[in-house]
C-alpha cells in the first residue's frame, strides 16, 4: 500500500471509529454502506462484545451481511419507522452539508434511513469535503422507464450514462431491482433544486444528492491525527 493509501485508510478508519464511539446504549442505528461505514462496523462489534446493547437497520445487503458476520443484531424500519442515529458515508461534502452519495449504488436506502434518523453521523475523509459538488449524481431509475428518464436527466444539462456491472455483463442492479443512472454535469450550481427537480421525473427512485439533512448533521471528517467535527452550527450563511 503506497503513503497515500495507507493514509487514507486511517483517516477512515479514525471517522469510522469516532462515530460509532457516538452510539449509546438501546439505541436503533442506521447503519450506512461502504468502505468507511465498515469501521465503524468494526468498532461498533468490538463494543457489543463489551456489552453495549444496540440493534442495526442496514441500507444494503452488503452492510447486512458485515453485519451479521460482525455480530451486530438487526432489524427493519418496519419495526423502528424512527431511529436514534443513522451513520454513513459520503463521496461529497459541500460547506453547507449538503452531499453526494451512491457510490455503491445503495444511496435509496441510505436517504430512507438517515430521514427516518434523528441524527445524521457521515464519515469521510479530507479528500470528500469540496467547495463545491461536482461529483456524478447516480439515480435510480426503474428499469422500465429509463430512456424516458434519461432524456429528462439530460435536460438538466447533464451526460447520464447506465452504470455496467463489473463481473456482471450489462446494468448495475441494485438492491431495489432497478438502474443507476450516473449524471456527470458542469457544474452543480444549486444541489438542493437539482435533488427536487431529479425526484418529480417519473420513474426516478432516489438520486445521490442529500440536501435536506443539513440540520441533523455531523460530519466526521477523519485524519490520522485528530478527526474535525463540523455541524450545521458551522455553516456559513
Ligand atoms: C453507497 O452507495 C455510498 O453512498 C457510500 O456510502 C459512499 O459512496 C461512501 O463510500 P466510501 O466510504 O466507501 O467512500
Amino acid at each position: 500500500m503506497d503513503e497515500k493509501a495507507r493514509a487514507q485508510t486511517a483517516s477512515k478508519s479514525a471517522a469510522g471509529f469516532r462515530a460509532a464511539d457516538m452510539v449509546e446504549d438501546e439505541m436503533v442505528v442506521g447503519l450506512g454502506t461502504g468502505s468507511t461505514v465498515f469501521y465503524m462496523i468494526e468498532r461498533l462489534s468490538a463494543r457489543i462484545r463489551e456489552g453495549l446493547k444496540v440493534s442495526g437497520i442496514p441500507t444494503s445487503y452488503q452492510t447486512a451481511i458485515r453485519a451479521r458476520e460482525y455480530g451486530i443484531p438487526l432489524t427493519t424500519l418496519d419495526d423502528y419507522p424512527i431511529i436514534d442515529i443513522a451513520i454513513d458515508g459520503a463521496d461529497e461534502v459541500d460547506p453547507h452539508l449538503n452531499l453526494i452519495k451512491g457510490r455503491g449504488a445503495a444511496h435509496t436506502r441510505e436517504k430512507c434511513v438517515a430521514s427516518a434518523a434523528f441524527r445524521f453521523v457521515v464519515v469521510v475523509d479530507e479528500q470528500k469535503v469540496v467547495p463545491r459538488l461536482s461529483a456524478p449524481v447516480p439515480v435510480e431509475v426503474i428499469p422500465f422507464a429509463v430512456r424516458p428518464a434519461m432524456s429528462q436527466l439530460r435536460e438538466f444539462g447533464c451526460l447520464p450514462v447506465i452504470r455496467e456491472g463489473v463481473k456482471k455483463d450489462g446494468p448495475v442492479i441494485t438492491d431495489n431491482g432497478n438502474f443507476i443512472v450516473d449524471c456527470t454535469f458542469s457544474e452543480i450550481a444549486r444541489p438542493a433544486e437539482l435533488e427536487d427537480a431529479i425526484a418529480r421525473i417519473p420513474g426516478v427512485v432516489e438520486s445521490g444528492l442529500f440536501c435536506g439533512f443539513a440540520e441533523k448533521t455531523t460530519l466526521i471528517v477523519g485524519n490520522e491525527k485528530k478527526c474535525r467535527i463540523i455541524t450545521s452550527a458551522d455553516i456559513v450563511p
